[in-house]
């Protein structure tokens, strides 16, 4: 039986949505059975043995969702294999790591997940109008060879783990 993964993401504005689907579609060319699900539309994690879980950062945070996710099916996270990435920064910084909210944090710690995974993000410029110093960073800074080279590596582990059929 394949490795079941879920891909689940909070996005405001697509940006993050696209990050899943890349992440989605890299696991499943590694033989994984792979679902990507809007956050909101997560009922239970219990179908799945990996959890891949990421949100957009607005103003340094988390979306609220992405925060209730992982508080609600905390329980459940604890016993399976759960990797977390935002996607974010922008522009000429948008390489930089940026600060996981402590309860993300937390949480992350209860997971025993890796360090959470910071990508690029994208801006459109219908999210800042009448923003003069937003404006300036208008663009699509997400880099999918990072993100696919991510998701093999989570890839790697779960193929890893996985119970090897006898001949
Ligand atoms: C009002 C506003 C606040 C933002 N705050 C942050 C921030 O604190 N840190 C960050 O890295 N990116 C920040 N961003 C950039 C978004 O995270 C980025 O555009 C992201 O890719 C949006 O994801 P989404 O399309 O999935 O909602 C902000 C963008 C807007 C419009």
């Amino acid at each position: 039986m394949p490795t079941n993964v879920l891909v689940t993401y909070a996005t405001k504005l697509g940006a993050t949505a696209s990050i899943a689907a890349a992440i989605g579609a890299e696991l499943r060319s590694e033989g994984l059975q792979v679902e990507v699900r809007e956050i909101g539309a997560v009922l239970a994690v219990t179908p799945y043995d990996a959890v891949v879980i990421g949100s957009a950062i607005y103003n340094g945070g988390w979306l609220p969702e992405a925060v209730r996710f992982l508080r609600r099916h905390e329980r459940r996270l604890r016993t399976r294999r759960v990797w977390l990435f935002h996607s974010g920064p922008i522009g000429p910084s948008s390489h930089e790591e940026q600060p996981v909210p402590p309860e993300v944090a937390r949480l992350a710690r209860e997971f025993q997940a890796p360090p959470v995974k910071t990508f690029a993000g994208e801006l459109q410029a219908d999210a800042v109008l009448h923003d003069r110093d937003l404006e300036r960073l208008v663009g699509d800074s997400r880099d999918w060879h990072e993100i696919r080279a991510w998701s093999r590596q989570i890839g790697t582990t779960l193929k890893a783990a996985e119970p090897t059929t006898s001949p």
